[in-house]
């Protein structure tokens, strides 16, 4: 028994903590396979109170900590550092939803639910958490809120910060900020809630979280869209907000390589539409009731794009399952991506109308520089948030291109900031994007994020290495 954590192990108590390999294991590596980290222990408190009076004791014993929700992220922010000092801290067994308030459109869930089960709480009151990702079966509340995640219905609905009202979160010395309000308006001075969204575990740990609910959509309209251009996508963007308003939930672009890698790698996907098209857009629109008619007007909206001359072809779903298998060509696009081999990925996102010179300008720059890279730029063209991926080069070895990563990225990144861009969009900092946030964020705004870190958190003990 290692003496110096014989305190965290009589606090946890039992069940509260593991060193079985077989559990630490899986949440040593993170979901790219690109950190692999060590870990004295596996923390797994069950309750608030446990978490205060392990961050207490980590602090009095200048232990890190490293929280972890699904292990999802994509920049190994969950993931603890080789040294095997640091505590793995899960919030897994912090998995109730505490309250539904259906006439208040809130609820109050625990950091350890995952996303699912927050959307289903919300559909058991006739109400929709609107988040939605790929990973939304796995991912937890508290890594969505620790990370700001995003999604595909952000357009309609705003990132995590815009779906919280208020949060219950553990600072290193072990206080517990109490703020599960569920108010709409509170000016009571700073956002203090705010500062620890997007914080990735760097200054407290959430516990819980008060979140926004809204009317469940009566249905959908889905359709797939082949344009020539992201030009094209962008005017069908603008035509179909202008029209459809906050009605459009999603719109998410996918080019042709994305779709032959999902044809290639994921069985069940087949081709959306007759022939094939240069890019490819997924809009949604919402229904209120069964009056709506903006299922019409999305369809006339469509029509008059193909008259325009901005799309190609188009296909709406007409039944749940062809709307569930379009989404499903869209969501494969990640581990497609995976299955052809070794990728370099950004996520970047840019003002909407910059994208297309942006995608054409820093797609001949990365395969100038790598020739025989294939780009695979998709995702949240309504955000202004792209995934501006590539492929290595077919018939290449995974590591040669693995090796060009630090070079690639620095190109697409100073590309990104050269036109007022974000190099990190939705996916956070964690490890893989200190340095970019040093090159590149605001000197001011480090130095403020700088100093917030070194007010709440003195010690250094939450999630060492990460963000700042
Ligand atoms: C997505 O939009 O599919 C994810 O955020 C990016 C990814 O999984 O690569
Ligand atoms: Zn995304």
């Amino acid at each position: 028994m290692n003496d110096a954590l014989s305190p965290i192990k009589t606090l946890l108590g039992e069940g509260g903590w593991s060193t079985d390999p077989a559990l630490l294991g899986p949440r040593l590596v993170d979901h790219r396979h690109r950190y692999h980290g060590s870990a004295a222990l596996l923390a797994l408190p069950d309750s608030t109170a446990r978490v205060a009076d392990l961050l207490r004791t980590c602090s009095a014993l200048r232990i890190g900590v490293v929280p972890q929700g699904g292990n999802t992220s994509y920049c190994g922010g969950a993931t603890p550092d080789a040294s095997g000092t640091q505590i793995l801290l899960s919030l897994q067994r912090l998995d109730r939803i505490r309250r539904v308030d259906a006439e208040g459109f809130n609820l109050v869930a625990e950091a350890g639910c995952t996303l699912l089960e927050v959307q289903q709480a919300a559909a058991d009151a006739k109400r929709l958490f609107p988040l939605s990702l790929g990973s939304e079966g796995t991912c937890q509340i508290g890594g969505n809120l620790s990370t700001n995640a995003g999604g595909t219905a952000v357009l309609r609905y705003g990132t995590m910060r815009e779906l919280v009202l208020g949060i219950e979160a553990v600072l290193p010395d072990g206080r517990v900020l109490d703020q599960l309000r569920s108010l709409r308006k509170d000016n009571t001075g700073y956002d203090v809630k705010q500062w620890f969204l997007g914080a990735e575990g760097t200054l407290g740990v959430i516990t819980a979280a008060c979140l926004k609910l809204f009317p469940l959509p009566f249905g959908h309209a889905t359709a797939i869209a082949g344009v020539q251009d992201l030009d094209a996508a962008v005017a069908l963007l603008s035509r179909l907000r202008a029209r459809l308003g906050d009605s459009v939930v999603a719109f998410e672009v996918m080019p042709r390589a994305a779709i032959e890698l999902v044809l290639r790698h994921v069985p069940g996907c087949s081709e959306p539409l007759g022939s094939p098209h240069p890019w490819y857009v997924l809009a949604e629109v919402a229904l209120r009731s069964a009056q709506d008619n903006a299922a019409e007007e999305f369809t006339q909206a469509l029509g008059s794009a193909m008259q325009a001359g901005e799309v190609g072809d188009a296909v709406l779903a007409s039944t749940e399952s062809q709307r569930l298998a379009l989404w499903r060509i869209r969501e494969s696009v990640p581990a497609a991506q995976t299955r052809e081999g070794a990728s370099i990925k950004h996520d970047v996102s840019l003002p909407i109308a910059a994208i297309p010179e942006f995608v054409r300008s820093a797609g001949d720059a990365v395969i100038a520089r790598v020739p025989g890279a294939r780009l695979v730029a998709y995702g949240h063209l309504g955000d202004g948030n792209l995934h501006f991926n590539f492929s290595q080069p077919a018939g290449t070895a995974p590591a040669a291109f693995d090796a060009r990563t630090a070079e690639v990225t620095r190109l697409v990144h100073d590309l990104v900031a050269a036109r007022g861009g974000s190099f990190s969009a939705e996916h956070g900092v964690g490890q893989s994007k200190v340095e970019d946030l040093r090159r590149y964020e605001d000197p001011v705004a480090l130095d403020l994020m700088r100093r917030l870190k070194s007010v709440l958190d003195p010690l250094g003990i939450m999630n060492p290495g990460k963000v700042v």
